[in-house]
């Protein structure tokens, strides 16, 4: 993948909280990769939408299960962890893509592990660790939902 433009800057946990929470009502959105290095903010960003969508309590990410269900303002979202697939056609005994065709939201974590299985990104959001100061986190957003995600994160002002 190819990153263009300057990086969000997202200083705590909060900020990448806040960057899935202002994603979660964008119309039409139907899969999200989460790319980056273990422990970036992977699940940080997707309890940050889950919340959005009226979720309460924890997010944990389904390292062994792979696929965590949630029926969230009237709409079936699926978050992926996809780091302990050995071979992509594993995703095809959880049956879920026919709940893609009818309109659920794909949430994925290491899609790279499924590539040539997974549906392209509407939008990948990527996330790293921050060279300098060493705390914080940045994010890149691609594909062809990224202009309108990026404008959710303009705030009011
Ligand atoms: N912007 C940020 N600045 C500093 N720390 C952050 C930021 N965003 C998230 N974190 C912290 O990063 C840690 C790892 O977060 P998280 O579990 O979401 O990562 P992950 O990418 O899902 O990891 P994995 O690859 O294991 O699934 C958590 O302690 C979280 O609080
Ligand atoms: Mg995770």
């Amino acid at each position: 993948m190819s990153l263009s433009g300057a990086p969000v800057v997202l200083p705590d946990e909060g900020a990448t909280e806040a960057a899935g929470a202002a994603m979660a009502h964008l119309d039409g959105l139907r899969i999200v990769y989460l790319e980056g290095n273990l422990g970036v903010g992977k699940t940080t960003w997707v309890r940050g939408l889950l919340r959005a969508l009226g979720h309460q309590g924890n997010v944990r990410s389904p390292t062994y299960t792979l696929v965590e269900p949630y029926e969230l303002a009237g709409r079936s979202v699926l978050h992926f962890d996809l780091y302990r697939l050995g071979d992509p056609e594993e995703l095809e005994y959880l049956g879920v893509r026919e709940a893609f065709g009818d309109g659920a939201l794909w949430l994925v974590e290491w899609p790279e592990r499924g590539y040539g299985w997974l549906p392209a990104a509407d939008l990948v959001v990527h996330l790293a660790h921050r060279a300098e100061p060493r705390q914080g986190r940045e994010l890149w957003l691609e594909g062809p939902y990224a202009g309108a995600a990026r404008a959710t994160l303009a705030g009011p002002g």
